[in-house]
């Protein structure tokens, strides 16, 4: 079967979950080419989940020693570009021209994983944000798209009758989300599971608590010299969204998003301004009764 996606293009079902047909091909390219070593990190979300922040956070952590803050290549690189995907085709070439890349993203659900990310020791970081935020983020950004390519989007009453199916790119969004919840409270030393709302409300904890997870925690000196502040300041959104690099170019050379169509407004309920009270009402309804006996939830505002 195969679905509208939010830009107008096709979505079809592979293993449970609905992908445009290029990032089905990436998945098995991955499973095919990807194999993920004791000391990689993979960074996974559902789109619009915050995966630009969590890459820039995860780098500017992982190579502190490496660059000095007023030398990271943040300043000059956008992130997708620093942490490449491991399923998108165009990225695989590179991974394989990097062989000392050690932090990879994917959307890739937890059931679809390569073998070697679930057996080997890497570490898993999932981020998740609430169904509601996400949504119009996805929608906001899928838009940008279509305008660009001169597609024909869907309006947000057919995008909110897709997402209440369980149809978008990458989704059903709960069972993304409840693959790694899952996942994550059986094996947490191999996967920490992060909110969105929860690390923007106290992002210098969650950057420690990032640092503790992988290995590299913050020491009394650095702590000392306010290393955390400065990495959560380098990767703000106010910061990132005004960097050159990020308000110029492209992800990918052919047709890819634009570096700054993810960067929007970086909120916290943003859904208020465009959802009815019906629509929000209906997605709270269906969030509540998909994550229902998880132990899950989600700060809404
Ligand atoms: P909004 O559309 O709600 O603004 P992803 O990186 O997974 O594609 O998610 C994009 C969402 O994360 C967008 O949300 C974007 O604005 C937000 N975002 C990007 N960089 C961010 C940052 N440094 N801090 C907080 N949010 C950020």
């Amino acid at each position: 079967p195969r679905e509208k996606s939010f830009d107008g293009s096709y979505l079809y079902q592979y293993q449970g979950f609905w992908y445009r047909s290029i990032y089905i091909a990436g998945m098995i390219s991955a499973h095919r080419h990807f194999q993920a070593r004791d000391s990689d990190t993979i960074l996974i979300t559902c789109p619009k989940s915050g995966t630009t922040w969590l890459k820039a956070l995860t780098y500017a952590t992982v190579h502190r020693s490496r660059y000095a803050i007023e030398h990271s290549p943040l300043l000059t690189t956008n992130p997708h570009e620093l942490v490449p995907f491991i399923d998108h085709p165009a990225y695989y070439l590179k991974i394989n021209q990097s062989p000392t890349t050690s932090i990879f993203g994917t959307h890739i659900p937890y059931s679809s994983l390569p073998h070697s990310v679930v057996d080997s020791n890497c570490r898993i970081v999932y981020m998740c944000r609430n169904p509601l935020d996400q949504f119009i983020s996805h929608w906001h950004f899928m838009l940008k798209i279509a305008q660009d390519r001169k597609m024909e989007p869907l309006s947000l009453e057919e995008a909110f009758e897709s997402v209440s199916n369980g149809i978008q790119g990458f989704g059903p969004f709960w069972e993304h989300v409840l693959g790694y919840w899952k996942a994550s409270l059986d094996n947490p030393h191999k996967i920490l599971f992060l909110k969105y709302e929860d690390v923007i409300e106290n992002t210098l904890f969650y950057v420690k608590k990032l640092a503790e997870f992988l290995g590299c925690p913050f020491s009394d000196v650095e702590e000392k010299l306010g290393v955390i502040e400065e990495i959560s300041k380098l990767c703000s959104f106010e910061n990132m969204k005004d960097l050159e690099v990020n308000k110029t170019g492209r992800l990918l050379p052919d047709r890819g998003p634009k570096n700054s169509d993810f960067f929007r407004k970086g909120k916290v309920g943003d859904w208020t301004n465009y959802l009815t009270s019906a629509m929000s009402e209906s997605l709270k309804i269906l969030m509540d009764e998909k994550f229902s006996g998880s132990g899950l939830t989600f700060k809404l505002s």
